[in-house]
């Protein structure tokens, strides 16, 4: 739907996948106890004037808590971020979507999309019916993002800072800024309504065209965290499954690692044992900060950069393509 008060020669459309800035509560005020995702996106934009020279599209592609994200959901993201991004009116795409899972999903655009143009994702901590919710300024700000002129690549707005999809994390389950990007810190700060840049927009690792898995395509990867007391019991269940020809079973194990890729010997034990019948095992950092340094004696390949759930979404695209 195109927003009424919008006037401008070009376009930007938001998608509205649901997530606690369309969250709504009986109670009026509460900051908690709501439903996420029952605000419709035309309903979220009611309030907007669109940035000058700008009109605003709108189109709801899911309605959910991201706690319930899935892949048929970024498979559509997909669809109608490259179908709106090939339009030359159209200068940007703004994604409202829940906290919680975000970085996933903006890191799995990141991945696979190939339009260098700005998609913006905006979410908030308090629903829309709080007494004073924080979605509106995100959302205007993320729009302020997706309207810049030079602004490029997958980027995430929350309480006045501006992440990039690799580095972004939740780190807070309560504050308003619930977010942060280590040791690369924000891509910017937005100030008066204007992005403050602190390093270069994002590039997209590819500007090719990315094929992404249809519905059943997508190879399972589990993810299992090393930690004190770990055994190697989880990973033999997902081997037996691989041998007994279980349908659906794992393609790839994410091992979230302490220190620097260290892993508790009996869970190194059966990830070797998981290795050895095919299964792709990679090491991810379970530290929120900083990033994995290669060792000469590492039984996996580390993915230095990215957090567990992260290095799932590689590895998952990656055993797709194959
Ligand atoms: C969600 O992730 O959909 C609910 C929580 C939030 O948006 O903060």
């Amino acid at each position: 739907m195109t927003h009424p008060s919008s006037t401008g020669s070009r376009r930007l459309v938001v998608l509205g996948t649901g997530g606690t800035i369309a969250g709504s509560s009986p109670q009026a005020g509460a900051n908690l106890g709501y439903t996420a995702g029952t605000v419709s996106v035309e309903a979220l934009l009611g309030g907007f004037t669109a940035p000058e020279g700008f009109a605003l599209h709108a189109e709801q592609i899911a309605q959910l808590d991201s706690k319930d994200m899935d892949t048929a959901t970024w498979q559509a993201l997909h669809e109608r971020c490259e179908h709106w991004l090939a339009h030359d009116d159209v200068a940007g795409v703004v994604i409202t979507h829940g906290t919680d899972t975000i970085e996933e999903t903006a890191f799995f655009l990141h991945s696979v999309l190939s339009s260098p143009k700005p998609v913006v994702l905006a979410c908030a901590m308090r629903p829309s019916t709080a007494l004073m919710p924080d979605g509106p300024q995100n959302l205007r700000d993320a729009l302020a993002v997706a309207a810049t002129v030079d602004a490029a690549g997958v980027t995430v707005v929350c309480a006045g800072d501006i992440h990039d999809a690799v580095a972004v994390r939740k780190t807070h389950p309560y504050r308003l800024n619930a977010f942060g990007s280590g040791d690369t810190g924000p891509v910017g700060y937005m100030e008066e309504g204007q992005p403050r840049l602190l390093r270069p927009w994002p590039r997209r690792p590819s500007s090719e065209p990315v094929t992404v898995p249809g519905a059943g395509h997508w190879p399972r990867v589990e993810i299992v965290l090393s930690h004190a007391g770990a055994s190697g019991t989880l990973i033999d269940t997902l081997v037996r499954e691989r041998q007994n020809g279980v349908c659906g079973a794992v393609a790839g194990i994410v091992l979230g690692a302490t220190g620097n890729a260290s892993l508790h010997r009996d869970l190194e034990q059966a990830a070797l044992r998981a290795q050895a019948v095919g299964i792709e095992v990679r090491v991810a950092a379970r530290c929120n900060e900083g990033r994995l340094l290669p060792t000469p004696d590492a039984s996996f390949p580390i993915m230095a950069d990215l957090s567990p759930v992260k290095a799932r979404i590689a590895l998952m695209l990656a055993l797709y393509r194959g």
